[in-house]
């Protein structure tokens, strides 16, 4: 069985393009110029030295030598939250701006739930001269307001959501109209796999830098370039594409999918979508997604805005389906316990989402000296407020 992409767009069931007329033509260029692109020495030349030397990669395989012992285990931390801009997100947004100039776009519009894709696109427009205009729920824009205030100093318009939970599904919405309205000029910088093929695949293959540096990191410091497990937290589920990718036909590494569990699974505001979740379209693919008995989208919650969708990518819900990854969950809470433990034993402050990830480490039955991986997407500046917020409540 195949984890790729299919020559139609389609992981099994999930995946293709569900989308409206106007934008076929946009959909149809992006479909039959993405690979080409890509794989053209003209762009993994650019793509590695705005990589190596704007973005700081290759970043740290970290042993958390205090996490290690308190759990049992080797726990390796992948320190994305050390790329610029704080979060894996700019592996993507570098890959797509170079195939938008490619495109001869001009006019780039994004979706953003925790602002880090948000910030990461307003910094590759910044670096190549292009208008910015980033789609931000209400909600979103309050509780990260330090994202965007640096989305506006880098020169982005940025644009509030005002429907349903004003948070990234209703983000997403918008930046889809902007987009009917606009197909000629304007090229849709999505921040996750998800949205209609080719962009999850596009995506992974972006993020797919994270698994190939783990792969080569842990043969320099373990000599077995193969974890016993992964784990990473999943919004629409890039970074976790990102840290699966290298390893999807090696079915004896373990995949952990970490999602948001908000108050609880059950608690009516919470957004594990795998475990609430059946299929349906969503954002222009077929997926698994919170929804109602007539198919409306229910409203997620998590207290971390990048976790706050009702959908996960078409990868993902294949992965969920195919039993190739397990899907766990953690709430506001055991998040939050997590986010403090990380910065009081590692000095590290992890973003909320990272902190998700985290927080099975302590659900977990772990045998001495196996090697876990946990994919720590982003650093938590942009919490901080939470941060201390809650830790006066503790
Ligand atoms: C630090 C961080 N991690 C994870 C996510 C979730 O996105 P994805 O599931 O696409 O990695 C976000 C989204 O904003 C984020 O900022």
């Amino acid at each position: 069985m195949s984890f790729f992409v299919d020559k139609n767009g389609y992981y099994g069931q999930f995946g293709g393009a569900f989308i409206p007329e106007l934008l076929y033509p946009n959909i149809k260029e992006l479909e039959d110029n993405y690979l080409k692109i890509l794989e053209s020495d003209s762009f993994k030349k650019e793509f590695k030295e705005l990589l190596d030397n704007y973005v700081g990669r290759p970043t740290p395989l970290y042993l958390a030598k205090r996490l290690s012992k308190k759990y049992g285990a080797k726990v390796y931390l992948k320190r994305e939250d050390l790329n610029h801009t704080g979060a894996h997100k700019i592996n993507n947004t570098i890959g797509q701006i170079l195939v938008a100039k490619q495109l001869g776009k001009k006019r780039i519009i994004a979706e953003t739930g925790a602002g880090q894709h948000g910030v990461a696109t307003a910094t590759v427009c910044a670096l190549m001269d292009l208008e910015c205009i980033v789609f931000m729920g209400e909600v979103d824009i309050k509780r990260q307001a330090p994202n965007v205030a640096r989305m506006k100093m880098l020169g982005a318009t940025v644009v509030p959501a005002k429907s349903g939970s004003k948070t990234l599904k209703d983000a997403t919405n918008e930046a889809i109209r902007d987009w009917i309205g606009n197909p000629e000029d304007t090229y849709y910088l999505i921040g996750s796999v998800v949205g209609p093929h080719p962009y999850p695949d596009m995506v992974a293959r972006l993020q797919s830098i994270i698994s190939k540096e783990i792969k080569e990191q842990l043969l320099v410091q373990t000599g077995n370039e193969n974890p016993d497990m992964i784990i990473a937290c999943v919004g629409g589920g890039s970074n976790a594409a990102g840290a699966f990718y290298h390893y999807l036909d090696t079915k004896n590494v373990q995949l952990i999918a970490v999602e948001a569990a908000g108050l609880g699974v059950h608690s009516g505001q919470s957004a594990a979508t795998s475990q609430l979740g059946d299929v349906g379209v969503l954002h222009g693919s077929k997926t698994i997604l919170m929804q109602d008995k007539y198919g409306q989208v229910i409203e997620p919650y998590s207290i971390s805005a990048g976790l706050d969708y009702p959908g996960i990518g078409p990868l993902h819900a294949f992965l969920h389906e195919r039993e190739r990854a397990v899907f766990m969950n953690a709430t506001d809470q055991e998040a939050l316990d997590a986010a403090y433990e990380l910065t009081k034993i590692e000095g590290i402050i992890p973003a909320l989402e990272s902190a998700h990830a985290l927080a099975v480490l302590p659900k977990m039955k772990f045998t001495t000296g196996q090697v876990v991986v946990v994919n720590l997407s982003g650093r938590g500046d942009k919490d901080l407020e939470t941060y201390i917020t809650h830790l006066k409540d503790e």
